[in-house]
């Protein structure tokens, strides 16, 4: 992916910043988990992760695939204090370097979208989810008024992240999402859709 990693964190810190405690609030109260092994997926600058670990006793790992966003990330990490349960993993989603059935709780915000190969993908994150876990792969921003926050922020950047927005997580995206997850044979998930994001849950029950 082509990315400037400094550019894309100056964005989230200035622009997504509320979005992170708020969505990782969400993801705990939904799903429970809160000890063991979290996995966030092409974390840039690791604020989702962080956000998590802030929360809760997880042992977190901050996974990309660009060393400028995880120096980025150590960084944060440092800043956070939670250097011992947040580190960081350089590696490609579509050949993650961990365990089978060794991730509690995975997250992924705003990576899917560039991945090559999301079949690929989807089959190896639910490889690396323990019995019992959960992974929340998708994009969203938390709740209908911090949309609107960002929205308006993001017209003064760039007019066309509305459209850029739907063309990701917008309602026609769900068919194809759902295709991919079958194709990679992936037995339990659910697509939730809404006005605030596109949200892919896997789970391994079995
Ligand atoms: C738009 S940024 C989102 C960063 C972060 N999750 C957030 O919400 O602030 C997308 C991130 O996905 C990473 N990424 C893209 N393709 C990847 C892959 N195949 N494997 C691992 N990371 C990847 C990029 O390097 C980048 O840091």
């Amino acid at each position: 992916m082509d990315i400037n990693a400094a550019e894309f964190d100056r964005m989230a810190r200035e622009v997504f910043a509320p979005v992170y405690p708020v969505l990782a609030e969400q993801i705990i109260s939904q799903f429970g988990i809160s000890r063991g092994t979290c996995l966030d997926i092409g974390c840039g600058g690791g604020y989702m992760g962080l956000a998590l670990a802030q929360i809760t006793e997880l042992e977190t790992i901050l996974f990309d695939e660009s060393q400028d966003m995880l120096k980025l990330a150590q960084g944060y990490i440092l800043q956070s204090g939670l250097e011992a349960r947040v580190k960081t993993l350089p590696g490609d989603v579509h050949d993650i370097p961990l365990a089978d059935e060794s991730v509690n709780l995975a997250v992924s915000r705003g990576s899917m979208f560039f991945w090559k190969d999301r079949v690929k993908a989807f089959r190896e994150i639910y490889r690396v989810l323990a019995l019992g876990g959960v992974a929340m792969i998708g994009g969203g921003f938390g709740n209908t008024d911090l949309l609107r926050e960002i929205e308006e922020k993001m017209h003064n950047i760039d007019p066309e992240w509305k459209e850029k927005r739907r063309q990701r997580i917008g309602q026609t995206k769900v068919q194809e999402y759902r295709a991919e997850l079958e194709q990679a044979g992936i037995p339990t998930f659910e697509i939730r859709q809404d006005e605030t994001g596109l949200w892919i849950v896997i789970r391994r029950t079995a």
